[in-house]
């Protein structure tokens, strides 16, 4: 048989490597500050990292079962029930999961059907388009206009139809760092409340929310809940994004659901991170409740800064991410801007377009505060020489 290379026809035909990479691929060969990909420069905490090397010595280091060990399925519920209000069954409601991004893709193969509608809110998190083409599903978007980024209920209404299955949201909001109010929930609930239409809540940036109203989750609204698979991730909230280790929680039925999926995806979250996780919730919840001042003081601190440059600085609610207007300082678009920006200025941000499959003709870019002090001013003081 002769030696033929053979080239699959891709499922996602459209799809390169993500810009996240890019940018920090960028960034390293031009030695700029990495302010485009969303990870701490910092460590996470001592305890958990030594409670880790304890699990591990203990010989914690087998498979875990599949939903996730019993000590951190009872740790997250009793956070969500002291948070939201509501305690979500340890047993039949919460999946550990390898990171959100697992989470998600399990809950959207597990839920979309081919000819399946999917509505998401543009500018939207990359990971979840993807899933849905692979499920055979089609993505419908609403657009949120900046600086506030508010959901057009009108909008959203005019885009529901029989066949849409699944609405996914993020609240607090990567890339436009604003959240929801518990209102926007009670929008959404009206508009699908007569229809079989799941609910899919990225609520990763749970704990890093500056509103003074706190964050508000799907998991506070009692109808909606019913119907949702609510996402987190404990790579945002220890600082620890490379142990990618999430969770969700859902109703019984839909756990059982995206289950199937997580069971032939990954099957078990790795062993010592999770019990090392469950040591962390317990002995130091005041970590997650303290995140909020943690991550304003160096939001203020690289706003303060930034003052004196020639950018403007759109409201930042929650999340570690700032967005920034630039057209007093470029006409480029803000592809061909945040290139410029890491090569001349040595500065890597992320273009806030590529988080939109429309047009978004907007001069923004998105740069990331979850660094040390020393690497916020370094990089404001390159940003006011623009
Ligand atoms: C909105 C959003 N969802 C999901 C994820 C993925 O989280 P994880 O690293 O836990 O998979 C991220 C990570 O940047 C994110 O910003």
């Amino acid at each position: 048989m002769s030696q033929t290379s053979l080239t699959p026809q891709s499922k996602l035909p459209a799809l390169g490597t993500t810009i996240f990479s890019q940018m920090s691929a960028l960034a390293q060969q031009h030695n700029a500050i990495n302010l485009s990909q969303g990870f701490p420069d910092f460590d996470g905490p001592d305890y958990l990292k030594a409670r880790l090397a304890h699990h591990v010595s203990a010989g914690a280091n087998q498979y875990a079962p599949m939903t996730g060990v019993q000590p951190l399925r009872e740790a997250i519920a009793a956070k969500t029930a002291a948070l939201y209000g509501h305690q979500p069954d340890s047993n039949s409601e919460i999946t550990v999961t390898a990171g959100a991004t697992e989470a998600l893709f399990a809950a959207i193969t597990a839920l979309v059907r081919p000819g399946d509608e999917v509505i998401c809110f543009d500018p939207s998190y990359d990971s979840y388009a993807p899933a849905v083409t692979l499920a055979g599903g089609i993505m419908r978007r609403v657009t949120l206009q900046p600086p506030g980024f508010h959901v057009d209920w009108s909008a959203f209404a005019a885009l529901l139809s029989p066949r849409t299955r699944l609405v996914i949201l993020n609240t607090p909001h990567n890339p436009s760092a604003t959240v929801w109010q518990k209102s926007d929930f009670e929008s959404l609930w009206q508009a699908i409340r007569g229809q079989e239409i799941y609910v899919l809540s990225d609520e990763v940036y749970e704990h890093i929310c500056f509103a003074e109203a706190g964050h508000a989750s799907v998991l506070a609204h009692a109808p909606l809940r019913e119907r949702a698979i609510a996402v987190s991730s404990f790579g945002k909230t220890y600082h620890m994004t490379g142990w990618k280790v999430g969770y969700c929680i859902a109703p019984p039925a839909l756990s059982a659901e995206v289950r199937k999926v997580h069971q032939y995806l990954t099957f078990a979250v790795n062993t010592p991170a999770q019990l090392a996780l469950a040591d962390m919730l317990n002995a130091e919840p005041e970590h997650y409740r303290e995140l909020p001042q943690f991550y304003r003081a160096r939001r203020d601190r690289f706003i303060q800064a930034l003052e004196k440059s020639r950018l403007k600085v759109l409201p930042c609610e929650g999340t570690y991410f700032l967005l920034a207007d630039y057209s007093a300082v470029s006409d480029l678009d803000d592809v061909a801007f945040c290139h410029w920006l890491t090569k001349e200025v040595g500065v890597a941000a992320i273009p806030l377009s590529v988080f939109c499959a429309g047009p978004f003709p907007y001069k923004l870019i998105r740069l990331c505060f979850a660094k040390q002090e020393a690497t916020l001013d370094a990089a404001a003081e390159r940003l006011c020489q623009l």
